[in-house]
């Protein structure tokens, strides 16, 4: 394995720090699933509400949240029955399962992994990675998880758990345009969970069988589908940009004709650099996509429902979707490598730090799960209640941590390596001057503001 590698450093960060757990840990946890502890879910949280105000802000965007669970007719209708495989090779000695067309891409650069849903053509040429040994042929695996609604596990109440959001957004479409009176173009924004049972995970939560998704389908008329979709696409990768994302890490791939998947006539990808991605590293973060008619005409056939609609020439048209979709749990990741920096020999001007590795987050604001951080330099009581007033005075506005153990250059490590932005420490002339001082994460300056006075101070400091 390669050594050094950025993402066990982040992994091994996020288990001890409190951002993410593997599920199930004292049971021995369950592949590919994680949880997120007290920080991963204010970074989650952080993510989803800048994903939400950058799609909401918008006068043509609203919102939906719809269920997991749904009529098991929309999956035929969306082709995922038919069509939502992943070709699987078992090695016949070793028994360790694979996707052929990662194996394809792996052990054969420069074959493209373009056969999608038919059958490698150079198989015979690769071997099992894990021991040598040969390969089964193809078989095609669907990846949604199956369950039963109702009492009797039979056919007849067989549903699925939702292997994306997309398809609640098209069935509610009618729904959403007739309550909120909206005219094309429009488009409905949800974020939600979603499930695949896939056959390889890998990457910590890259590549997870529960996961999260934000998605935002566009409904037009079809008329210049090509000036939208480049629209979206270069807002999705600016809103990246936006929250700190080095733009060295970040690039389009506009997928092949054969590559395209079975809705869609033009599909880019926004790639991030994931330093353990071959091809580079970079892979997946989001995918942006012109499906066409495609999904509301196949509701249309399914349901017997009228989806088409008039235009002001009399023309009638069943609405096409230009679509944005997004991984929450990619996206964190995408976030947390980027802002994961090591101090070679320390920043701290404090002896007992200089001759150890740093680590900052540098974490974007909106982002960081702690705001700010209130430590008073001692353990004395006049000095802890006065932070403890601070604190009651900035809680309602900031998620805040109050610490008081350790000397004061390792409680600023402590919040350097979670990201928060700003410590502030109550000393002993803060008693005297009713002024504390305010430490930056990046530039590590220092500042003396009065307690009076912190309110608009960090009303300043986060505003956009
Ligand atoms: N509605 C279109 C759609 O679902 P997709 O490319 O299959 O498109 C969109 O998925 C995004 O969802 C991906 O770009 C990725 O960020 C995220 N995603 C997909 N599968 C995932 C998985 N198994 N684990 C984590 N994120 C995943």
């Amino acid at each position: 394995m390669e050594k050094d590698r950025k993402i066990d450093k982040v992994v091994n960060l996020a288990k001890r720090r409190g951002f993410i757990f593997p599920s199930s840990e004292i049971y021995g946890g369950l592949n590919s699933i994680y949880d997120y502890g007290p920080l991963g879910v204010e970074l989650k949280n952080n993510l989803k509400k800048a994903w939400w105000d950058f799609m909401l802000a918008r006068p043509d965007i609203v919102g939906l949240d719809s269920a997991i669970l749904a009529h098991p007719q929309i999956w035929e209708a969306s082709g995922h029955l038919e069509g939502f495989s992943d070709p699987l090779v078992d090695c016949k000695k070793c028994k360790s399962r694979f996707r052929a067309d990662h194996l394809l891409a792996v052990q054969k650069k420069g074959i493209k992994p373009d056969f999608g849903k038919s059958k490698p053509k150079d198989k015979k040429k690769i071997s099992c990675p894990s021991c040598g040994g040969e390969l089964t042929e193809v078989r095609q695996f669907n990846l949604m998880f199956k369950t039963f609604m109702g009492p009797v596990e039979d056919s007849a109440g067989q549903i699925y758990l939702r292997p994306e959001t997309a398809q609640g957004i098209y069935v509610n479409f009618l729904n959403s345009k007739e309550a909120m009176r909206l005219k094309i173009p429009f488009g409905i924004a949800q974020i939600g969970k979603a499930f695949r049972n896939e056959i390889t995970t890998e990457n910590f939560i890259f590549r997870m069988r529960e996961f999260e998704q934000m998605e935002m389908q566009y409904f037009v008329d079809g008329q210049n589908n090509k000036q939208i979709f480049e629209n979206f696409k270069k807002l999705r990768y600016d809103w990246y940009l936006s929250l700190g994302i080095d733009k060295e890490n970040l690039r389009f791939r506009d997928h092949a004709k054969d590559e395209l998947a079975h809705y869609a006539s033009q599909a880019t990808d926004i790639e991030y650099k994931f330093d353990f991605a071959g091809d580079g590293g970079f892979k997946e973060l989001e995918g942006i996509h012109d499906r066409g008619d495609w999904d509301l005409s196949r509701h249309q056939k399914f349901s017997g429902q009228k989806m088409s609609l008039t235009d002001d020439q009399g023309r009638e048209f069943v609405p096409q979707i230009i679509e944005t979709s997004g991984g929450v749990d990619r996206a964190a990741l995408a976030f947390l490598l980027d802002a994961y920096t090591e101090i070679e020999g320390g920043r701290s001007t404090t002896t007992e730090s200089k001759k150890e590795k740093e680590v900052v987050l540098r974490l974007d604001k909106r982002l960081a799960p702690i705001k700010i951080a209130i430590l008073p330099l001692s353990k004395k009581e006049n000095l802890t209640a006065k932070a403890r007033q601070i604190y009651q005075l900035l809680s309602a506005a900031y998620r805040l941590q109050y610490d008081e153990t350790g000397s004061i250059g390792k409680r600023y490590r402590r919040q350097d390596e979670i990201g928060t932005p700003y410590c502030l420490t109550v000393d002993f002339d803060s008693l005297e001057d009713n002024q504390v001082t305010i430490r930056d994460r990046d530039s590590m300056a220092q500042e003396r503001v009065s307690s009076n006075e912190l309110k608009a101070y960090f009303q300043e400091k986060f505003s956009l």
